[in-house]
């Protein structure tokens, strides 16, 4: 067997781990186990690559394996879930500046070291030499891109939309011109020195782009933009794997392009918001999207005692965790609260909205930091026939995703936007800090529902509240 087919198998390995992991990563439980097996498939990649072409100087890989762990390792130590988003947006940064780079490099050696004269496409093939050059725009585009997104998310620059007139306009003609050069240097350059100089404009063009696609997004839409944004990287990934003819790089490139667009597809649905919508941006201008933010009539609220009195004769509870949630790192008060309840003899169920927080599946990791058990977390449209047969609904800090008004009020820029009906429960607690509205913007009708109590204050602290009201009054639960 000669080592061309040693690394043909290696590949192969490395394809069916990363197809294996990533099906792992679709559910929490296997999730750990799945980002386990798509490393090591990661790792076979690297193993495959240095067989196939024979390299025997292990020096620079071992220091860049070295290297790249322990920085790897130190980030997942170091960074909080909170900040998982900006961690995300710079490995996609990280991983489009590497396919932009990987096509440089192979630019320099087959056209600038071999000073070909003729056209790139001649010398190199017409499929490698447009590879080459859709992988250093897509490579650029999502580098700058992903590096506004990051600085946009830690809060190092203004989360606001930045408007630039015209920048529709602007943006066409660079994606245009970058296209155009690289057909141009692809096909009919001939000088030596004006493909590398097209080369160089188009890596240029190309970055300024992916800086002007992302300003115009506001902060809160970073998630879906970082999620398109791998979606970009996998197939810069791809399009690399095309120009040094590796298959395992086309195979996971795809993988990571499909399920990036995949997931900004779902975060969408979920928001009920066109792709188009979120990418051409100004969504959050003037506090979030516009709407309906009206004054509220008919507010009703009540202290922790009074909701800890319901609550104490509940015998089934659904929790709504939202956004504030998070804010107020409340989890671990809330699993308290919900043991408490347990012990008092109810059941407790958490209603897991897709797009509740800020980023996918945030609910869902802030809760597991707090060890509530899978089996707890319902998805909403298994949870939504149960609203009408509980006795209390506790909504800690969500707003937009509890909204009655995307059912009804078709004014409203939610109208359309699946939520949980929580309205339907015999009681509504609404635990926030004031009338403020959600990350939309809108005024939330359920807040003046004749069912619902909002319960004022910061979501930790009533909810500590509510814990140390229920030890006081039902004898036993304390111990
Ligand atoms: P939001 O509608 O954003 O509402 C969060 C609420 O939390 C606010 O109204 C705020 O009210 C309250 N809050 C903030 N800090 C708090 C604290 N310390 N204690 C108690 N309450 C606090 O949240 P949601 O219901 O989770 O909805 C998520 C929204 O984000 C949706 O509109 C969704 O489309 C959007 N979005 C989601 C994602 C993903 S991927 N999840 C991505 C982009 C956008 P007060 O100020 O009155 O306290």
């Amino acid at each position: 067997m000669s080592a061309q087919d040693v690394a043909q198998l290696i590949y192969l390995a490395s394809a069916i781990l990363f197809v294996v992991g990533l099906k792992r990563l679709t559910k929490v439980r296997t999730a750990q186990a799945g980002n386990m097996i798509a490393g090591i498939a990661m790792l076979l990649a690297v193993v495959g690559a240095l067989v196939e072409y024979q390299i025997f100087s292990y020096q620079w890989i071992a220091i860049g394996l070295i290297a790249g762990s322990a920085i790897g390792a130190f980030a997942a130590q170091r960074v909080p879930m909170t900040e998982m988003p900006e961690m995300v947006a710079i490995f996609n940064g990280v991983g489009g500046a590497a396919s932009g780079l990987v096509a440089l490099s192979v630019f320099w050696g087959e056209i600038v070291e071999k000073s070909v004269t003729g056209t790139m496409a001649a010398s190199m093939g017409a499929d490698a030499a447009v590879t080459l050059f859709l992988s250093i725009i897509i490579g650029m585009v999502t580098l700058t891109g992903s590096v506004v997104a990051y600085l946009k998310l830690s809060g190092k620059i203004s989360g606001s939309p930045i408007l630039i007139p015209g920048r529709h306009v602007i943006n066409a003609l660079l994606l245009i011109g970058s296209l155009g050069a690289g057909v141009y240097m692809a096909f009919m350059s001939t000088g030596l020195d004006q493909t590398v100089s097209l080369a160089l404009g188009v890596s240029a063009a190309a970055a300024l782009l992916g800086v002007l696609l992302v300003i115009p997004i506001g902060g809160a839409d970073m998630p879906v933009v970082i999620s398109l944004l791998n979606s970009y990287s996998g197939v810069a990934a791809s399009a690399t794997g095309f120009i040094i003819g590796n298959k395992v790089l086309i195979i996971s490139g795809a993988m990571v392009g499909a399920a990036g667009l995949i997931l900004t597809q779902i975060m969408c649905v979920a928001m009920n918001r066109s792709l188009a919508n979120v990418v051409f941006g100004g969504f959050g201008e003037e506090g979030g999207g516009g709407g309906k933010s009206g004054e509220y009539e008919n507010v009703t609220s009540c202290g922790p005692e009074e909701a800890a009195m319901i609550l104490e004769n509940a015998s089934s509870v659904i929790v709504v965790p939202g956004y504030g949630l998070a804010v107020a790192q409340a989890q671990h008060a809330v699993r308290e609260l919900a043991d408490l309840l347990e012990k008092n003899g109810a059941e407790v169920r958490y209603a897991i909205h897709p797009v509740a927080g800020r980023m996918p599946g945030h609910m869902n990791v802030l809760l597991a930091e707090a060890d509530v058990p899978y089996e707890q977390l319902v998805e909403m449209d298994e949870i939504n026939p149960e609203f009408a047969q509980t006795d209390v609904v506790i909504v800690i800090g969500a707003n937009d995703v509890v909204n009655p008004a995307s059912l009804t009020d078709q004014e409203s820029p939610i109208y359309g936007m699946p939520i949980l009906e929580v309205h339907h429960a015999q009681t509504v607690f609404v635990i926030k800090r004031g009338l403020g509205s959600g990350f939309a913007g809108v005024k939330n009708e359920l807040f003046e529902r004749d069912n619902t109590m909002m319960v004022f204050g910061d979501a930790k602290k009533v909810i500590q509240g509510l814990t140390s009201e229920l030890k006081e009054s039902v004898p036993g639960l304390a111990a």
